[in-house]
């Protein structure tokens, strides 16, 4: 009798030349349409499934896991993985690996894209237009904020925060960075950014750009008090994680002169995105986009792909994937690796 091949679930459509990688080892459960998967769906497409392919759109906990015993990989397709509870898919022996480096570039190019669009004014000035509002060219219509010789403060100082901050250099910007840990001088050197303290970094800024990671650690941490730091003329621009920002103390900034504009493309609860946001004009809002050129999205795909391929013991990396976010768990898929080698 043949052997049945172990299932992975991909949970959205993705590029099917690429997911079609995986039909060469596993049998694919493929989602063809963009679904919103409920808990309870999530955890019924992972309960006979071996490994998944998800985006941040699927949230996988504990709960999820609990009716999976044969579970081993998560490649989450995306740098960012606060959807997946990583601790609980640790103590379970469930790999999770996410997609760094290959987004990097591109996701900096857009967090430029929208500081100039913010702080230039470029969708309200586009909505004032076709509004049919330009009666006659003025001096005063519309004036923004430079970005040459101001100073932007970059939260967060990764790959992206750093690909930001070099090209930021090209704009003759000072830069100063707030992150975790100082950089080393090299990377400060070379990427032309100082470290600040969070609260000096705010004072000091006339941009800031977010780029941390999400954690409950840092849940509204630009709350009211924080935006309360900041110049009334600065913008504030959030590129990595929608709960990062509290959107009512923002809103209500935005509408009260205290800060000149925002840039959001991430948001709390997105894909819903406040109505008190909705309504202002200092806003520049985008779909949660950062990384979305079709070869960075391709790469992302790809990078996941490879992934699960070898966090399920597979192809020439078995047992070693790329890009492991918890490779405390990679043990107990290496066990299973060896026995599959060995022909257990
Ligand atoms: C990321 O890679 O984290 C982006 O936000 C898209 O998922």
């Amino acid at each position: 009798m043949a052997e049945s091949r172990p299932r992975v679930w991909v949970s959205q459509p993705l590029f099917d030349d690429l997911v079609g990688r995986l039909a060469v080892h596993f049998d694919v459960h493929a989602t063809d349409v963009v679904t919103e998967h409920s808990p309870a769906a999530i955890t019924e497409a992972l309960r006979d499934s071996a490994g998944a392919l998800v985006t941040l759109n699927e949230k996988i906990g504990a709960p999820q896991i609990a009716g999976a015993p044969g579970l081993r990989a998560i490649a989450n397709v995306g740098v960012g993985y606060n959807n997946l509870d990583v601790p609980a898919l640790t103590a379970a022996g469930i790999v999770a690996t996410n997609t760094p480096d290959v987004l990097t570039e591109t996701t900096a190019d857009f967090g430029f894209a929208l500081l100039m669009a913010t702080a230039r004014r470029i969708t309200e000035a586009e909505r004032w237009l076709r509004e049919g509002q330009w009666q006659q060219w003025s001096f005063s219509t519309l004036l923004g904020a430079d970005l040459h010789g101001s100073t932007l403060g970059i939260v967060g100082m990764g790959r992206i925060g750093q690909g930001i901050a070099r090209r930021a250099r090209g704009f003759g910007m000072r830069v100063l960075y707030h992150n975790r840990s100082r950089l080393p001088d090299t990377v400060e050197h070379e990427c032309g950014a100082s470290y600040a303290g969070f609260d000096d970094l705010l004072a000091q800024a006339d941009h800031v750009v977010l780029v941390l990671p999400y954690s409950p650690q840092v849940h509204h941490l630009v709350d009211a008090s924080a935006l309360a730091k900041m110049k009334s003329t600065a913008t504030l621009v959030n590129i990595a994680r929608g709960g990062i920002v509290d959107e009512v103390a923002l809103a209500d900034a935005l509408a009260n002169g205290r800060l000149a504009a925002a840039g959001l493309d991430v948001y709390e609860g997105e894909p819903a995105v406040r109505p008190e946001l909705l309504a202002l004009r200092n806003v520049v809002l985008t779909p949660h986009i950062a990384s979305a050129s079709l070869a960075t999205r391709r790469a992302m795909v790809s990078l996941a792909v490879d992934n699960l391929i070898a966090a399920l013991g597979e192809g020439p990396d078995a047992g070693r994937p790329p890009t492991p976010v918890n490779p405390d768990a990679l043990a107990a898929t290496a066990g299973i690796t060896i026995a599959k080698r060995q022909g257990a």
